[in-house]
């Protein structure tokens, strides 16, 4: 009889269920039914207090297409987790104590950076685990691609399609926020399938007289609408400049809500043209996920799902080059796959005369 414990943990995004069922049914498939499957509440916060019920097959029924987890999650940042707190609460000492009372075999992790690095802990610290990469940002390390990255893209690209139709009518420009603080690939995918004449990114800062120059131009040229694409994390080449504590602190006593309203004041400034913003935010991570990752999240369940078979611990499952493979825990903590400025794919949006703001 096999033990298995599992849990969602930081942001959730589209795919988390269908990868929990396809890491659940291989596991029944696989064992004859003899496992006994553990469902972690809301993340590491489950682990560390306790809080976990024993699943049945039935759970893991008719969520294929379900958004969001049925496991719940919450953000348990990792510069926290060795952090002994003022009520004496030791977090990592309490999760392996609790994996040990639930006489767990493996423990499967579902989480992006933050979630890995803590895995990683957990794994260093002798617990079994098995992770998978999810997130909307596409940005693990050691991975092709996240799910949820996919269906992410088809909300951000609609937003833009939406966009297009009102821009065009009203002669406008506007600026789509897209999520992402850290990388851009969420912005430059929808950027590019959504026909967006701009997109910023936080790898590339930007020159705000030189987005204002391609507006003017378009404007010349009789396009009296354009569209941008900014990700949350876009900087100006002022602040690539400074230090992250610089930036974060001008960012602080910045009198706007976030760097697309800042860019509007600025281009409304600069080009005399009328711009209106607009932030689909967490729309971003809901729903149901696309058929993609339906098949990306059951891929990585179930090749999950035979590294605990195969009693291979200590790896996350992912895509490489159309092949699912497992990667080494410590190899995946404490890196970030950032969108590279001299990708094909950057490059391809160039050739095309898309402006990076550069
Ligand atoms: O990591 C996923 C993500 O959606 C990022 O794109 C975004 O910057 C962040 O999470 C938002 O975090 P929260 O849901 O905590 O507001």
């Amino acid at each position: 009889m096999k033990r298995i414990g599992i849990l969602t943990s930081g942001g959730d995004c589209q795919g988390l269920n269908a990868a929990i069922r396809g890491v659940a049914k291989a596991l029944y498939v696989e064992c004859n039914n003899d496992v006994e499957i553990y469902g972690i509440s809301d993340g590491y916060r489950g682990l560390i207090e306790g809080d976990y019920k024993r699943m049945r097959p039935d759970d893991f029924s008719g969520i294929l297409t379900l958004g969001g987890t049925i496991l719940g999650t919450s953000r348990q940042p990792f510069k926290l987790m060795k952090v002994v707190d003022e009520n004496s609460v030791d977090k990592v000492k309490l999760m392996k104590e609790n994996y040990k009372r639930m006489k767990l075999d493996c423990l499967v992790v579902l989480g992006g950076n933050g979630t890995h690095k803590t895995a990683n802990l957990l794994s260093q610290e002798g617990l079994n685990v098995v992770s998978l990469p999810k997130t909307i940002d596409n940005d693990i390390w050691g991975t092709d691609m996240t799910f949820g990255f996919q269906s992410a893209v088809d909300i951000a690209t609609n937003v833009l399609d939406c966009i297009h139709t009102t821009a065009t009518s009203h002669g406008r420009v506007f600026v789509v926020e897209i999520m992402g603080h850290k990388v851009g690939w969420l912005t430059l995918h929808a950027g590019i399938a959504g026909g967006a004449d701009v997109i910023l990114l936080p790898e590339i800062p930007y020159n705000i007289d030189k987005i204002a120059k391609t507006l003017s131009l378009r404007n010349k040229s009789g396009k009296s609408f354009s569209i941008l694409a900014v990700a949350e994390g876009a900087i100006s080449d002022k602040e690539a400049t400074m230090s992250k504590k610089e930036l974060k602190a001008a960012r602080a006593s910045m009198p706007y809500p976030s760097i697309s309203y800042r860019l509007a004041k600025e281009l409304g400034e600069k080009t005399g043209q009328e711009i209106r913003v607009t932030v689909p935010g967490h729309f971003q991570r809901g729903g149901s996920p696309c058929a993609f990752d339906r098949v990306l999240s059951t891929r990585f369940g179930t090749a999950a799902a035979n590294l605990i078979l195969q009693k291979q611990y200590g790896y996350m499952v992912a895509l490489q080059n159309g092949k699912i493979v497992p990667v080494p825990l410590s190899e995946v903590a404490g890196k970030l796959k950032v969108v590279p400025k001299d990708s094909d794919i950057v490059q391809s949006a160039r050739d095309l005369g898309i402006s990076f703001g550069d």
